[in-house]
């Protein structure tokens, strides 16, 4: 989490990082700084509001210089207050201070370092782990700010992604990272430095990314990146083809909205490249790796894990092939008993869920080799140490619910179902052109979703003011209803729970009141008559029922809601009863007014543990 920007350019950064602060402000918005080195001297504006307020506070003092750092927070240590927001700097006194650092990421042995520094006469201003480095930088520093910064990161344990100045080298910049994103953008006179390659792309195309242990030093004519060594490399200029646009509203009331109405596009493009099944669409190694793998190990977290559960249906059921789906970040503390032959896929959005990194390096260490990462970011670091990848080519989610990444993962894993189960003659040319024919049907079926917002917007309008929801699923579509509960929760702040319809009467049942709310998923598939079982157990229960279905055989009863979708495309329907969710939620929390996109306490990129 938090997103850090760096600028050493010829001409005024100021304007340049404040941009960039807004693109990265999906990254956390806890509090957000600004420094600038300014005739001679470091400057500083913090806030506690949204980059906007910092704006008019810069606007307000006239703040210009030609290199500066800026940094948007999730707090982690030290409460998100002004004093713990970043930049921080190390000087005796803040007028005097020479060093000024924004970081992501966690410094472990911060309480150690923090007791040393003391001891020599530090004095800290915040409650925070990242002054604990601008001290010790500062302690290190002899004219030279890399060499401070090499000499920091020897005494360090943790993760972070820095960006450090002094102002005694006004025009130089020093980066580095260990676990967290870190990106160099390259521009004409001036480079720059971002958690995040959108920050930087209304200034340049021409990107640079740093791997773990690495450092750069940048002025605005140069970068020399070294290696934990201390030895200087050269690395691959990657040209972006990104739109400085990508992240505009348009028409929509909020990215949230955006993004699920981009949906059927999305998927559109997807198809574009699938003509036929066939395993190369993971990767050139696909077709060998796949070949000998005899199980599938699924690891995510949050909606991530949600679709790894739908997978789960899909591969046991279609590929016939052993798979299980862990939380990574109970998967890497667990004893396992790793299988080489295991296929493991990570899901992840972001690519930087620090959780789900450490779990797939933890599946390496412990041999597992076969690791297929699906991912909406080709650049990022699990996609980077996965040996297939996946891009599910969502576009830039800025909304911190996922949407549109859910259903494109979910598109990606179907996909790899078929491509495993043809590849283990499990799948007859028939039934490929069935599966072939539901995903084409897809976008269509979207739309039709769609066309039922005036529905669903009563629904929203109703379930808006409940305090407790409960949502019901079976089989393929209890993730659903997990996934459900958690948009309800996120963006709507709503306690939803999700059980299995099934399991209503083995406890849960107990909760039900003359008021308790109980949405329930009613596919037209093999459970539907055992789910009416359960849903009379409610009723006369006299809980309060709103079902959603595909089917035209429930008889319509008194004091029953249904909201009834038209298509579902087999197999696939969960993604549609997704997108049915995504949007019920959305319509609520519109009528509750809460804040959509960034919602209290969450971030789009969790990248601390
Ligand atoms: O970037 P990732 O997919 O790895 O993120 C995992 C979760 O943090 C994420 O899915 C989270 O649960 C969503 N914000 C929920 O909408």
């Amino acid at each position: 989490m938090c997103g850090i920007v760096g600028a050493v350019s010829l001409r005024d950064v100021t304007p340049m990082l404040t941009e960039s602060l807004y693109h990265l402000e999906y990254r956390g918005y806890d509090s957000c700084g600004i420094a600038i080195i300014k005739n001679g001297e470091l400057h500083r504006i913090r806030g506690t509001k949204r980059i906007s307020e910092l704006q008019k506070k810069i606007q307000k003092n006239n703040l210009h210089g030609i290199s500066g750092i800026a940094h948007t927070r999730w707090a982690t240590h030290g409460s998100p207050n002004i004093n713990n927001a970043h930049p921080h700097f190390s000087g005796f006194s803040s007028k005097n201070a020479s060093i000024a650092i924004v970081h992501n990421g966690i410094i472990e042995n911060h309480e150690v370092l923090r007791k040393n520094l003391s001891k020599i006469g530090y004095r800290f201003k915040s409650q925070t782990d990242t002054e604990v480095l601008a001290h010790l930088i500062n302690y290190f520093y002899n004219g030279d700010i890399l060499k401070a910064v090499q000499q920091t990161i020897q005494h360090i344990k943790g993760k972070y992604a820095i960006a450090v100045f002094c102002k005694k080298e006004p025009n130089r910049i020093v980066g580095a990272r260990n676990g967290s994103p870190l990106v160099i953008g390259i521009g004409k006179n001036e480079n720059f430095l971002a958690s995040d390659n959108v920050a930087l792309i209304p200034f340049t195309k021409k990107f640079i990314y740093l791997e773990d242990t690495e450092i750069v030093d940048l002025t605005p004519n140069n970068i020399s990146i070294f290696n934990t060594n201390g030895i200087k490399i050269n690395k691959k200029i990657q040209i972006e083809a990104i739109n400085s646009d990508v992240n505009e509203l348009g028409i929509h009331q909020h990215y949230m909205e955006k993004e699920i109405f981009e949906q059927p596009k999305i998927i559109r493009r997807l198809l574009k490249n699938i003509k036929s099944i066939h395993p190369e669409l993971f990767g050139y190694q696909a077709p060998n790796i796949f070949e000998k793998i005899d199980s599938v190990l699924i690891l995510g977290c949050g909606t991530s894990y949600y679709s790894g559960m739908i997978a789960k249906y899909w591969i046991e059921s279609i590929a016939k092939i052993v798979t299980s789906v862990e939380i990574a970040s109970e998967y890497r503390y667990r004893d396992t008993i790793p299988n080489p032959n295991t296929l493991i896929v990570i899901i992840s959005q972001s690519g930087e869920t620090a959780d789900t990194l450490s779990a797939l390096k933890h599946a390496k260490d412990l041999g597992m080799k076969n690791i297929l990462s699906i991912c909406n970011v080709a650049t990022s670091s699990i996609v980077n140490a996965s040996m297939l990848s996946y891009i599910t080519q969502a576009g830039l989610e800025v909304s911190v619910a996922s949407t549109k990444s859910f259903t494109s993962q979910l598109f990606s894993l179907f996909l790899l179902t078929l491509v495993l189960a043809k590849l283990k003659n499990r799948l007859t040319k028939n039934q490929e052109n069935l599966f072939l024919t539901d995903l084409k049907c897809l976008p269509k079926s979207i739309e039709s979703i769609f066309s039922m917002r005036k529905d669903i917007e009563k629904w929203g309008r109703y379930f808006a003011c409940k305090k407790n929801i409960f949502l019901l699923g079976r089989g393929v579509h209890y993730p659903i209803a997990l996934e459900g509960a958690l948009k309800f929760k996120e963006i709507c702040y709503i306690h939803a729970e999700a059980f299995q319809s099934s399991e209503m009467k083995h406890g849960p049942l107990a909760l039900i009141t003359k008021n308790t709310p109980i949405i329930i998923i009613a596919p037209k598939d093999k459970l539907i008559e055992k789910l009416k079982s359960n849903i009379q157990e409610i009723k006369v229960r006299a809980g309060e029922l709103h079902i959603i279905t595909d089917s035209n055989n429930f008889n319509i009863q008194k004091n029953i809601n249904f909201l009834k979708i038209s298509e579902t495309c087999n197999s696939l329907s969960p993604i549609l009863y997704g997108i049915t969710f995504q949007l019920l939620a959305y319509q609520a929390a519109v009528f509750r007014g809460t804040h959509i996109d960034k919602p209290r306490n969450l971030a789009k990129s969790v990248t601390v543990e």
